[in-house]
């Protein structure tokens, strides 16, 4: 519960803290061997990065009444997915991307084959988190179905389905229905992962809840995509932390290209109403993720 003097706004900033923490004491140090491997993992996940995800797992946890301590594996978990999929989304073989966060991106800052071998060592890293660092007090079974969940985000039926539908359709037109889905599968995946997870934290959850948190994360994850989107057009270096103007330059289907950017922040707004529809019985404890969508679709980085 929050107290008196506590805003929703620093509540998020304790867990973005927390969760940064919790990132350090997974990872092994720089100088652990081999030395190489384990610097550029932590070059890649201590570079700046908003943790949404890990702050979305908190949130969905803290409407649902669970303490912060019992969330840290999941979010950790699902954060160290998402960084792997940006190191290998920049490699040259796929987005062929300078700058990540403001900073050189992992191929650039060490070398490709080291880049292939991070995102393969933060996504065993996330898996060996979540089955270890979970709380006991969460039922096997439950802690199980959580792993699965963060499995099937992650493969070729969730985010690396979706980086593939996306190199497939480089320079090719698809329809709404086609961009929708691939949004859904290579961001909005593991955005609704973050989400159940944060929930299935507790052990009391009812299917209700869980069905509408889930929609809640169905609807800011490809908020989330599209505002991406707007932001490659509209954004500036500064800002975003990456070159703007690359879905433009590789041929990228996105949402601006297709509809227009009125027609893209449209949607977006949309799809926010129906975010907070979703949230409607859950009261106060659900401020930060109201927070959040608003965020999501509001953000300039
Ligand atoms: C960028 O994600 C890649 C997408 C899935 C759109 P974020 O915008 O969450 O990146 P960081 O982690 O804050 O850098
Ligand atoms: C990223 O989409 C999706 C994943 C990394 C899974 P983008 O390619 O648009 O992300 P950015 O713009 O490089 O961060
Ligand atoms: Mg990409
Ligand atoms: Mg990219
Ligand atoms: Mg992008």
């Amino acid at each position: 519960m929050m107290n008196e003097t506590e805003t929703v706004e620093s509540r998020i900033l304790a867990w973005r803290k927390r969760a940064d923490e919790t990132l350090a004491s997974w990872l092994p140090e720089e100088k652990t061997l081999p030395e190489k491997l384990h610097q550029a993992m932590r070059y890649s996940v201590f570079n700046g990065g908003k943790r949404i995800r890990p702050i979305l797992t908190y949130a969905a946890g803290h409407a649902v009444g669970v303490s912060d301590a019992r969330l840290d594996a999941a979010g950790c978990a699902v954060e160290l997915i998402h960084a792997y999929s940006l190191v290998h989304d920049d490699l040259p073989a796929m987005d062929d991307d300078d700058l990540r966060r403001g900073k050189p991106t992992c191929h650039k800052a060490f070398d490709e084959a080291t880049a292939i071998l991070t995102g393969d060592a933060l996504q065993s890293l996330a898996f060996h988190v979540l089955a270890r660092g979970t709380d006991t007090h969460i039922p096997a079974e439950q802690r199980l179905e959580m792993l699965d969940i963060l499995a099937v985000a992650s493969g070729s039926r969730g985010m690396a389905g979706g980086q593939a539908i996306d190199l497939a359709a480089v320079g090719k037109q698809l329809n709404i229905a086609e961009l929708e889905n691939m949004h859904v599968h290579k961001t909005g995946a593991l955005i609704r992962a973050s989400v159940k997870l944060g929930a299935l934290c507790q052990p009391e959850l009812k299917p209700k809840q869980l069905k509408k948190l889930d929609h809640y994360a169905k609807c800011i994850g490809l908020a989330f995509q599209i505002q991406d989107d707007i932001l490659d057009v509209e954004g500036d270096t500064k800002n975003l932390g990456k070159t703007p103007g690359a879905d433009e330059a590789r041929n990228k289907p996105t949402y601006p290209a297709l509809l227009g950017l009125d027609n893209a922040r449209q949607m977006a707004q949309a799809l926010y109403t129906d975010a907070l529809s979703s949230l409607e019985n859950f009261g106060e404890p659900a401020d930060p993720l109201r927070w959040i969508a608003d965020y999501i679709i509001n953000r300039n980085h």
